[in-house]
């Protein structure tokens, strides 16, 4: 069976989308049936970095949402306008959408996903929160048996990065934020970043799913990171915390605190270690307790997973029973190897006398074990204890290496080797 796809922009994360559904060995055998059958973007004659038929672009997107033999339309162009228009036609003609816009499902996401239900469609939105993070799908799965009761995270990446460079460099945010979008990590107008709507956008969809109520974006209070400077870097971190764009949803007595906001967050809790451009959401239920999710929160790559993600879940609903995604069944036998290269801890204990360290350091040297570190620790009488790292190495070298160790006159025992992760 063929399922035909239409696809709204190819930019960034369609790119990454395409390079995928064109490329579908070793990934999920549904996407073998998947077709791209139009591309909709700007301009057809832009050069693009992977080679499809010209005749599959245009620039008329209506044809795509208008043509009935699209199945799902992949709406990764983003802004608000035309965008909402076209994913409403496409409903409209009773076609499931998958989306990576927060900002479209942020402000008009309940006309969307009411028009969707009319039309029993499904407006699938695992790109639009947490990038490669399948937190959507969490939620809306996986939780099911969970009362839940906060759901917290670092949702925006370009913040985090900028927050992380000012605890490790102790600049202030405008130099940093420059550099950022020298490097491409803050786009040339940081205002969506910065004062919080991308991260408002994102808690607001989270909340929806996580407590399944409407959330008017409106009510969503939002404070970006502007204030903070590098003296309240310095302060928290001195006073055992970092600071970080944290959305959070909460439910309290009489109703939902929702907001962004930098917060001071305690070194020690799983969000303080979450740095660079990195996403993470901790999510509170009962019975689970807490679970905390972590990953790429944008890019190319993660985007385009998690919109493949759900265009795989459509094409498991179009495709004939035993849903593909419910059933398991491996279709190949796994081709098992040895284990071929690692990092190695050792500790032996030897009679405590001149040359031993040498005399190890020269049978490793022999089978080409190279020594990250080697020391000596716990002499007690007779004996000492010898600690060894070793850089990444193979494993039979080592192991041959071990085998003439344990002849050594000087070892008493092999008291454990470990390997490291
Ligand atoms: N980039 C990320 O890391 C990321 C992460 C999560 C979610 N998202 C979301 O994914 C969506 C796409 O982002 P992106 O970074 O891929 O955007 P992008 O690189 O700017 O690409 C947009 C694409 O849509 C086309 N397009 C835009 N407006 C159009 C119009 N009015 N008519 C025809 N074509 C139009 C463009 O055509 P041309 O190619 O001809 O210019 C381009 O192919 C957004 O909703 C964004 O919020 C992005």
């Amino acid at each position: 069976m063929t399922i035909k796809v239409g696809l709204l922009g190819m930019g960034t994360v369609g790119t990454g989308v395409v390079q995928v559904l064109t490329d579908p060995a070793g990934r999920h055998p549904l996407l073998q049936e998947v077709e791209i059958v139009k591309i909709g973007v700007r301009d057809t004659a832009k050069p693009r970095s992977v080679a499809l038929d010209p005749s599959l672009f245009t620039s008329n997107l209506e044809s795509i949402v208008n043509d009935p033999t699209i199945q799902i339309v992949v709406e990764v162009m983003g802004g608000v306008e035309p965008t909402r228009d076209l994913v409403l036609q496409a409903i409209a003609n009773n076609k499931h959408v998958v989306t990576a816009n927060k900002a479209l499902l942020a402000r008009h996401g309940e006309e969307i996903l009411e028009l969707a239900k009319r039309h029993q469609v499904y407006v699938m939105l695992e790109a639009s929160v947490g990038g490669g993070i399948p937190i959507v799908n969490v939620l809306k799965q996986f939780l099911g048996a969970n009362r839940i009761t906060s759901i917290q995270g670092i949702v925006n990446g370009t913040t985090n990065y900028i927050l992380t460079r000012m605890h490790r460099e102790g600049g202030d945010l405008q130099e940093i934020l420059a550099d950022a979008q020298r490097l491409g990590y803050a786009e040339a107008d940081p205002t969506a970043d910065i004062d919080g709507f991308d991260a408002a956008d994102k808690i607001a969809i989270l909340a929806s799913l996580a407590f399944g109520q409407r959330i008017p974006l409106s009510e969503v209070s939002r404070e970006g990171i502007r204030n903070v400077s590098s003296l309240e870097i310095a302060s928290a971190a001195r006073l055992g915390y970092v600071i970080k764009l944290i959305a959070r949803a909460q439910l309290v007595t009489g109703g939902l605190e929702i907001g962004v906001y930098p917060m001071l967050v305690p070194q020690e809790h799983p969000l303080a270690t979450i740095n660079g451009v990195t996403n993470a959401i901790a999510i509170k239920g009962d019975p689970i307790g807490e679970i905390v999710f972590a990953g790429p929160g944008a890019g190319q790559g993660a985007t385009a997973s998690a919109v493949v993600a759900d265009l795989i879940n459509v094409c498991a609903l179009l495709s004939h029973p035993p849903h593909p995604l419910l059933s398991y069944m491996p279709t190949t036998a796994a081709q098992v190897v040895p284990p071929r290269e690692n990092q190695f801890y050792a500790r032996f204990t030897t009679l405590d006398q001149p040359g031993v360290i040498g005399e190890l350091g020269t049978i490793f040297g022999r089978y080409s074990v190279s020594l990250e570190t080697i020391f000596q620790q716990n002499r007690s009488g007779k004996y000492a204890q010898v600690i060894v790292i070793t850089h990444t190495v193979r494993e039979a070298d080592f192991w041959q290496a071990i085998r003439e160790i344990k002849e050594l006159p000087t070892l008493q025992t092999v008291g454990a080797i470990l390997r490291v992760l």
